[in-house]
C-alpha cells in the first residue's frame, strides 16, 4: 500500500484543509494512504540567514524541522498544500520551506512526486504554484499535479482526472519519469554549485554519482533537452568562478 503525507500550511482548519479531506478520500478510494501534518502544530522557527545548513549541514536552530524533515523521506508520495496569501504562499509554509534549504545542495527526496494544492478567494494561484514547483525541482522532488479552487469552485468534487497523474507517479518505475527542461537546468545549477563553489557538497555529489549524470536518476529524457542541458551546464561551468572558502 502507498502512503502519502498531506501538509497543511493553513493556521485554520478550513477550505485548504477540507480540500485535503475531499482528495484524501479520493486517495483511499484507490487504497492509498493519506497522513495529515498541520505546520501550526509544530515548532519551526524562521532562517536566521547563517548557512551553516548549506555549508557544514548544521542547524543550530532548536526547533521541530528535523523530525518534520525526515518524515517527509518516509513517503511514496507528498502532497504540499497552500492557501494563497498576498498573491503567494502562506508565510507559514514558506517559514518551512526556507529551511529545508539544504535539500537544495544535496536533495534528499529526489524523484518525490508531489501534489500541489491551493486555495485561494479568486486571485494567485497561478504565481503559488509556480512558485511551489520551482522549490521542488530545487528539493529534486517530481511536481505531477495542481489541484486549485476559488470561492467559485470551491465545493467542486476532486476528480479522478485531478488526481490521475500523481497516483501513476506513485507506482510507476523512476526509469519512466520524464523531467521538463526546467528540472534538467536546475539540475545543472545544482551540480555546478557542488562541483565548484561548495566543495563541502562535492563528495555528497560523487557518492549519489551524480556527477557525471544528466538527471538525479536515470529517467526518460528527450534527446534535444539533454543537449541544451549539458551545453548549459558547460557555459556556467566556465563562466563560475571557484570560490576560495573554508566549505
Ligand atoms: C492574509 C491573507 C491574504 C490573502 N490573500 C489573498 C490573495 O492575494 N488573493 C486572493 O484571492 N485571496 C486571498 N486570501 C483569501 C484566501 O486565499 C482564501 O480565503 C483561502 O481559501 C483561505 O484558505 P484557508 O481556509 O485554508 O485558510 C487571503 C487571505 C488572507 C487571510
Amino acid at each position: 500500500m502507498k502512503k502519502v503525507l498531506a501538509i497543511n500550511s493553513s493556521i485554520r482548519k478550513n477550505n485548504t484543509f477540507n480540500l485535503l479531506k475531499k482528495i484524501e478520500k479520493k486517495l483511499n478510494e484507490k487504497d492509498i494512504m493519506v497522513d495529515f501534518i498541520n505546520l501550526k502544530d509544530y515548532n519551526i522557527k524562521e532562517c536566521v540567514g547563517c548557512e551553516l545548513c548549506i555549508t557544514k549541514d548544521i542547524c543550530n536552530l532548536n526547533d521541530d524541522m528535523d523530525i518534520l524533515m525526515n518524515k517527509l523521506k518516509n513517503y511514496d508520495g507528498i502532497i504540499i498544500s497552500t492557501p494563497v496569501y498576498m498573491s503567494n504562499l502562506s508565510g507559514k509554509l514558506k517559514v518551512f520551506l526556507d529551511r529545508t534549504c539544504r535539500w537544495f545542495h544535496r536533495p534528499e527526496l529526489t524523484g518525490c512526486p508531489i501534489l500541489l494544492v491551493s486555495t485561494t478567494a479568486g486571485s494567485g494561484l497561478k504565481d503559488t504554484f509556480l512558485t511551489l514547483e520551482k522549490i521542488m525541482y530545487q528539493w529534486g522532488a517530481f511536481p505531477v499535479g495542481k489541484i486549485g479552487r476559488s470561492l467559485g469552485n470551491l465545493n467542486e468534487d476532486v476528480k479522478d482526472k485531478d488526481i490521475d497523474n500523481f497516483v501513476m507517479h506513485l507506482y510507476m518505475d523512476k526509469c519512466k519519469f520524464k523531467p521538463n527542461l526546467n528540472q534538467l537546468i536546475n539540475f545543472q545549477v545544482q551540480k555546478v554549485l557542488a562541483v565548484k563553489i561548495l566543495t563541502f557538497d562535492r563528495k555528497y555529489w560523487e557518492d549519489k554519482d551524480w556527477i557525471s549524470k544528466d538527471y538525479f536518476f536515470n529517467a526518460k529524457i528527450p534527446i534535444v533537452s539533454k543537449i541544451i542541458s549539458r551545453s548549459f551546464y558547460k557555459m556556467l561551468y566556465k563562466k563560475v568562478n571557484p570560490v576560495n572558502n573554508n566549505f
